[in-house]
């Protein structure tokens, strides 16, 4: 096991009816709060209705920015900036997921920057302070509600990219599973593969002797594959979500990675097909998450046969590891075709013409420093070039 330091501090508030508990949340956080939030779903649900009522009830003020985008956009976040910055907020609260919450990070860190914020994703800055950030969370997926970690996307200059800061956790994260039963079911099979993934991207790591890490892993992985179906077959189950909710924030609050050293490429082949073809990153993840498996499953057969027979449930003999692998392989293809994922890149409109563009962009070749990406094999733009086109 390696050397690691684990500290996340975003306090979970977990369970029905805690959304409307807002206002007395904040209340010694805040006196003006930047009500960030999506495209309108949060009207459409009422939800809206209930955190005004809850701030107002509070007395703590608030300005609004809605109108964030899935893969969400620089300048709405430079817009949102200026207005903390002239209405002296002190707080973002994001209401909504992944997106709202990395946009209000983007905000958070920006009001407390001179320069542009993109610097930060351009340059991985370090950050000296940031405003707090806090969260309903409305869609289990991206786990930004417990990550210190925030991905925005440059549309003049078609780049998505992360920045992390121990900073930028959120101060606390409210979670009610009942605000999930509105997502429409490819948003939930999107944010299904999503935690999954982040998952994988610890998981699968040439660290030995991380036996603890590797059973959290798996059973999060589990936990998450037995309970999708029952929440894409009855939307209002409760239960059901509840495991769904909690497995996506334990998936990426850092806690399974522990002690191993991490991969990470699935995330950054996919952030190059969100960036230039705005797919969602959950649909880029299950096309290309098989893909890559196939690719890099040689570097390391021991660390496959585990996920095969202890996560995918395959049976067979272990003096044919390969026919082990290739199942388990199968079975998660399956799994994700199964709760309505495409499989190939073809579906989901991507062509071979960029995948060249793609692949050096995503190694930063074509910026004159190549960066190999991956942990258990390092992939170098021709790998890549090689795992889309298997995925095409
Ligand atoms: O915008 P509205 O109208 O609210 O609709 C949203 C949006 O269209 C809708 N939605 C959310 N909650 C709903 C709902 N519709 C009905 N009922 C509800 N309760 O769902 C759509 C998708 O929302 P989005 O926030 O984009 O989804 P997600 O949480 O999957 O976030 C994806 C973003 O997170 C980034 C991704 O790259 C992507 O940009 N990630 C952030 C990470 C982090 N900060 O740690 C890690 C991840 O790896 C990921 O990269
Ligand atoms: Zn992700």
């Amino acid at each position: 096991m390696e050397n690691f330091e684990f500290y996340s501090p975003a306090r979970l508030i977990f369970g029905k009816g805690t959304e409307n508990t807002i206002g007395q949340q904040l209340k010694p956080y805040a006196k003006k709060v930047l009500l960030h939030y999506g495209g309108g779903s949060i009207k459409k649900t009422g939800l809206y209705d209930r955190v005004v009522a809850s701030l107002n009830e509070a007395g703590v003020a608030f300005v609004e920015l809605g109108g964030v985008q899935p893969n969400p956009r620089l300048k709405l976040a430079q817009e949102g900036i200026d207005l903390c910055r002239r209405e002296n907020v002190d707080l973002i609260l994001a209401v909504g997921g992944g997106s709202v919450i990395d946009s209000a990070k983007c905000i958070a860190m920006g009001v407390c920057y001179d320069g542009d914020v993109w610097d930060m994703y351009q340059q991985g800055k370090a950050i000296e302070k940031a405003l707090p950030v806090a969260v309903i969370l409305t869609i289990p997926a991206a786990g930004s509600e417990a990550s210190g970690d925030t991905v925005i996307t440059n549309e003049d200059k078609a780049l998505k990219y992360g920045y992390g800061s121990p900073k930028l956790r959120p101060l606390m994260s409210v979670m009610n599973p009942e605000l999930f039963y509105t997502l429409p079911k490819n948003q939930v099979a999107n944010g299904v593969t999503d935690m999954m993934s982040h998952v994988f991207e610890r998981y699968f790591t040439n660290t030995k002797s991380v036996e603890l890490t590797d059973g959290l892993c798996e059973t999060v992985l589990r936990t998450i594959m037995h309970n999708a179906p029952r929440v894409l077959k009855n939307a209002e189950d409760y239960d059901a979500w509840c495991e769904i909710g909690f497995a996506g924030t334990v998936a990426h609050n850092g806690l399974v990675g522990c002690g191993r050293a991490q991969d990470w490429g699935c995330h950054n082949m996919e952030h190059e097909l969100s960036a230039i073809y705005d797919v969602a990153h959950g649909a880029g993840l299950a096309v290309l998450t098989p893909a890559w498996m196939t690719y890099v499953w040689k570097d390391n057969p021991e660390m496959f046969v585990q996920f095969a027979v202890k996560v995918m449930g395959v049976d067979g003999s272990y003096r044919e590891p390969e026919a082990i692998i290739t199942e388990g392989i199968e079975k998660l293809r399956a799994f994700f075709t199964a709760i309505g994922q495409p499989a190939t890149l073809t579906e989901l409109g991507i062509g071979e013409d960029r995948l060249e563009e793609m692949a050096r962009k995503a190694t930063h070749e074509c910026f004159g420093k190549e960066q190999p990406i991956g942990g258990l094999k390092k992939l170098y733009w021709q790998d890549v070039l090689a795992i889309y086109k298997l995925a095409l």
